[in-house]
């Protein structure tokens, strides 16, 4: 198999205006990542993902830029940015920023043009119609907006401030793939393509048979002449790393975007588990890891996530962020960071910062949650039931401040959070795990280390075993005559099995483990709650 670095590579997300304020404004800021980065180094990360910080309303926190050259105030300066690149690159470490090119800002200056006349030059860099289909977005009821200037609608995917640009035009895509190089000749490693599989329209916008089902919006005809065309006039002229946030997607189509020999993308964020499996089911898990493994492997590259700014922390939504909070954090690690793929850690998972429970729709932010809470509850359902629904998922569940210390507002900033802090940072800080031997943190950073030692957790090929169990999630990673077994158990039972002799443990080493003592049993495997244990075989 191909070696690569960023195939090598563990990935750790920084949503920055949640990770640490330096000026008081309630806002992170690149000046705090800098001032963190011996953290995330401490941590072993090996490529930072920042998302945009680009000028921006902020409707979409940053996803709605009004200016691809230039830096949002909150974040800072052009002059903070490029040290924090070159403090990046000191350390040895890597970044990619967020490429949000499916729509820009209503207040860009493309999009003031464009909507100011019909005949305006500009005015087909985005999608106009007389008439709207009906077609749902993802943040609205349609995804057509009238505008009164030209008595014409606009096509948006997301909030109607975002307008989608029209990739048809020959001259959206040359300006696009001249921001890029912009930025890649100041020397960033890569991008984290937003939506990218969205660019591509259908054409004449046939009403769908259930609106309700989104997937109409992404993988149209065309998008894979763009990405290459992509690929020709920019990527493939950098040594970079690229990762497409694709939705909608199977294997099969998966490997049309990031085929080794499509000349596309690297690798992709599928959302089959973080769109779809609202809580944890294995037998689910189970079959997607295998159905992906199986269209990739030796062809393809994928990612391993489980939460990032948009979906609700991991050990909340699907572990335990409770009695087996330590343990489910360590356990779906050792999950990520040994599935074949690139292991993605979103800030203030490697300290297991848990989801959080406001008491009102006011003290959330989440523009995806509070439009669908205006949406259901203008068709008179009952406003405290429209609300339970929406808290599990909002998205605002990992974007709390990255908790630092037990001081005031979690040491996260000495003015206002622009999010409430979740009420639990004076026992789940960075601080504290920082002193302790036996935190999460330090579990991941075993994790990294034994990946950065260990070639088998990336290029190892994968075997399930024991397929069908409901609490045990085993498999067995190989490569050049080495064969390691992971085993754990997902769930919060005493689980104990007899396994056939090929997967005797007696006498084997055990590389890592969450749990201290062995458990005293006759049985061969016998595994607490979330315990997670890896063995060398051969
Ligand atoms: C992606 C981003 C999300 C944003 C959306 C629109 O899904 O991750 O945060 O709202 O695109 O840009």
């Amino acid at each position: 198999m191909k070696k690569n670095w960023w195939k090598e590579s563990v990935v750790y997300q920084v949503y920055w205006r949640s990770f640490y304020d330096t000026d008081g404004d309630g806002y992170g800021d690149l000046e705090g990542v800098i001032q963190k980065l011996d953290y995330i180094q401490e941590l072993g990360a090996d490529v930072i993902w920042l998302n945009p910080c680009f000028e921006s309303p902020d409707v979409d926190n940053g996803y709605d830029i009004s200016d691809y050259r230039s830096i949002m105030s909150k974040a800072g300066t052009m002059e903070t940015f490029d040290r924090f690149l070159q403090e990046v690159h000191n350390r040895g470490m890597k970044l990619i920023m967020d490429l949000v090119v499916n729509h820009t800002s209503d207040q860009h200056p493309w999009f003031k043009e464009s909507r100011s006349s019909k005949d305006n030059p500009k005015r087909d860099y985005y999608v106009w119609r007389r008439e709207p289909n009906n077609w749902r977005s993802y943040f609205t009821p349609s995804v057509w907006e009238f505008d009164d200037q030209t008595e014409e609608y606009y096509f948006h995917s997301f909030a109607v401030e975002q307008p989608d640009l029209n990739w048809e035009n020959p001259m959206v895509r040359q300006e696009v793939y001249s921001f890029m190089r912009f930025w890649l000749d100041k020397g960033i490693d890569g991008f984290r393509m937003d939506v990218i599989n969205l660019l591509a329209k259908q054409a004449g916008f046939p009403d769908a048979e259930n609106p309700e089902d989104i997937s109409y919006l992404g993988n149209n005809p065309g998008i894979h002449e763009y990405l290459q065309e992509m690929h020709r006039e920019v990527l493939q002229h950098y040594d970079i790393f690229t990762v497409g946030e694709i939705p909608f997607v199977t294997p099969e189509d998966g490997l049309l975007y990031v085929g080794e020999n499509r000349r596309e993308l690297h690798t992709l964020f599928h959302f089959e588990v973080c769109d779809y499996m609202i809580h944890w089911d294995m037998q689910r898990y189970k079959e997607i890891q295998r159905r992906w493994y199986k269209g990739l492997w030796e062809k393809g590259w994928n990612s391993q996530f489980l939460n990032n700014h948009d979906h609700t922390r991991l050990v909340t939504r699907f572990g335990n962020d409770s009695i087996f909070r330590v343990e489910s954090a360590k356990c779906f690690a050792v999950l990520l960071h040994l599935l074949p793929g690139m292991p993605y850690i979103y800030q203030g998972e490697e300290i297991g910062m848990t989801g959080v429970r406001y008491k009102s729709i006011q003290e959330y932010q989440d523009i995806a949650m509070k439009n669908k809470y205006k949406e259901e509850v203008e068709k008179g359902r009952d406003p405290g039931e429209v609300f339970k629904s929406l808290v599990h998922l909002s998205r605002d569940n990992s974007r709390t401040p990255v908790q630092w210390d037990e001081s005031p507002n979690a040491g996260f900033t000495k003015g206002t959070p622009w999010i409430k802090v979740n009420p639990n940072y004076k026992e789940i800080n960075v601080a504290q795990s920082l002193a302790d031997p036996d935190s999460i943190f330090y579990f991941y950073k075993k994790l990294i280390q034994l990946r950065k030692e260990n070639k088998i957790m990336v290029y190892g090929d994968y075997q399930e075993v024991l397929e069908d169990h409901q609490q045990i999630y085993s498999f067995i990673r190989e490569l050049d005559h080495q064969r390691w077994l992971v085993v754990l158990n997902i769930s919060e039972l005493l689980v104990q099995v007899n396994v056939p002799e090929s997967l005797s443990i007696a006498g084997k080493e055990m590389l890592l483990t969450n749990y201290k003592n062995e458990v005293d049993s006759n049985v061969e495997w016998a595994l607490r709650p979330y315990e997670a244990r890896i063995y060398r075989l051969l």
